[in-house]
């Protein structure tokens, strides 16, 4: 009999112990603090809006790709693509809504679009990818004049 007890009270105390573990598990949602601490750390970056590729890499990309509509360092090709050289546009936007641009395109559907020629999504190549988009966006803030 007392050994029943016995192992009913350690059980007890088995379920006190584990329903403390639990709370001790909720107690670390509010430790998922950190967490949000670490989302703030990230945030001044995200504000800025730079993005911070390799200008040297994205020319390699920009020549394979973009340079087919928007020429030779960005001088642009009458009746296909626009000059950066010269581009309102760049001045304007963050880097973050620049990638957000180039991976959308600007199709003559887009009110915005002034040429009446399509700028594809990705320049044409969907295989480009956020970083290499990233390296040709630094690369294309070094050609406005
Ligand atoms: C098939 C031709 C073509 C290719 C390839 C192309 N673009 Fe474009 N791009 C255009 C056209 C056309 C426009 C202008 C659309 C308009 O009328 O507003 C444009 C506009 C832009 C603009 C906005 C310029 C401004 O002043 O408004 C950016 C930025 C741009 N392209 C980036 C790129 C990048 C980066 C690549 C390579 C990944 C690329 N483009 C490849 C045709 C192209």
């Amino acid at each position: 009999m007392t050994r029943k007890v016995t192992l009913l009270a350690l059980l007890a105390a088995l379920v006190l112990v584990l329903a403390l573990a639990a709370c001790g598990g909720g107690g670390g949602g509010e430790t998922a603090a950190p967490p949000e601490d670490d989302a703030v750390a990230e945030a001044p970056p995200a504000d800025d809006g730079s993005l911070h590729g390799d200008p040297e890499a994205g020319k390699a990309q920009f020549d394979t790709v973009c340079i087919a509509c928007h020429g030779p360092g960005g001088v642009g090709i009458e009746g296909l693509g626009k000059p950066f050289t010269t581009s309102e546009f760049l001045l304007t936007v963050s880097d973050k809504e620049l990638l957000t641009f180039i991976k959308t395109g600007r199709p003559i559907s887009d009110p915005a679009n002034t040429t009446g020629v399509d700028m594809p999504p990705k320049g044409g190549n969907p295989a480009l990818t956020d970083e290499q988009l990233t390296d040709i966006i630094a690369y294309i803030r070094t050609l406005h004049e």
